[in-house]
């Protein structure tokens, strides 16, 4: 074969590193096991009993929580959990290329409740995106009826253009290119329950239940898609921990899009 035809060839595809973090008498160790088994995953196998650095390495990076510990390339995951494992381990997203996850949803929507608990499941830093926004000086002006800034779109993306393998939540999460949109819904009076408690003003409280009752943020991260895959779900009567479930799914390659109309 000449030199040209065999760089053609594709590459073959290396597994990523599992190692798995047991003990005895472990019922969800063996789970994890049989896990990686029946898709023919391959994985070391470390007794934490019997490893005292491996041990503590497993504490220090998930804080302690017991075993299994999974450790897929750089990635460590405290417990066994399907969804979170074929996420991390690459169907459809892929350890060492951009992961993108987005969470955009109207205020009180549960945002940056969510991205806590998705940031710790599959170890990626959270941006918040009004942060960003005023640190980096993304802004084009100051609206002062809103008392918000605007977002500069471009610079906004300038800034992420180089980021890799994060997790954006706010308002405007919808225009950064990700893998994966998640759009969190929320009925609209939890919206204004929720920013009561915050001692927002009636004004403020109106305007933002409004805008949820007219999938105001849905409909436009809908019909201009930067993302490759949305997700849409009710977050109503879900707990967070729920939610974060719905989103592993998601992620894992289900689809999830829940109908969802207020106007109804
Ligand atoms: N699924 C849920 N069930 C019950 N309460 C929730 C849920 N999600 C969020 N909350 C509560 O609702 C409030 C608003 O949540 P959160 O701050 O996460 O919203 P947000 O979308 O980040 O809002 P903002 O856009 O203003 O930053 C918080 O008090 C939070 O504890
Ligand atoms: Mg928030």
């Amino acid at each position: 074969m000449n030199e040209n035809r065999k760089n053609l060839k594709p590459k073959p595809k290396r597994q990523k590193r599992v190692t798995l973090f047991t003990g005895p008498g472990c019922i969800w160790c063996v789970k994890a096991k049989n896990f990686f088994k029946k898709h023919k995953i391959k994985f070391n196998e470390i007794d934490v009993t019997k490893n005292k650095k491996a041990a503590d390495d497993c504490k220090k990076h998930t804080g302690g929580g017991g075993i299994p510990v999974i450790l897929i390339e750089n990635r460590w995951i405290a417990g066994f959990n399907e969804n979170l494992i074929k996420t991390v381990f690459g169907n459809p997203i892929k350890i060492g290329e951009k992961e993108i996850i987005g969470l955009v949803g109207e205020s009180g929507s549960g945002k940056s409740t969510v991205a806590r608990i998705l940031s710790k499941k599959l170890g990626l830093p959270i941006y918040n995106i009004s942060e960003v926004v005023r640190k980096e000086e993304l802004y084009s002006e100051f609206d002062e009826r809103r008392d918000a800034f605007i977002v500069d779109i471009e610079k906004l993306e300038n800034f992420f253009e180089d980021k890799k393998d994060f997790i954006a939540e706010g308002l405007v999460a919808h225009y950064i290119p990700s893998d994966i949109l998640v759009i969190l819904r929320v009925n609209p009076e939890k919206i204004s329950e929720r920013l009561a408690e915050r001692g927002y003003s009636e004004e403020k409280i109106k305007e933002n239940e409004e805008a949820e009752r007219f999938a105001v943020i849905a409909t436009e991260a809908i019909e201009n898609p930067k993302a490759k895959r949305i997700l849409h779900i009710d977050t109503t009567n879900r707990t967070p921990e729920e939610i974060v479930e719905l989103i592993l799914k998601g992620l894992s390659g289900e689809e999830v899009f829940e109908e969802i109309d207020w106007l109804e």
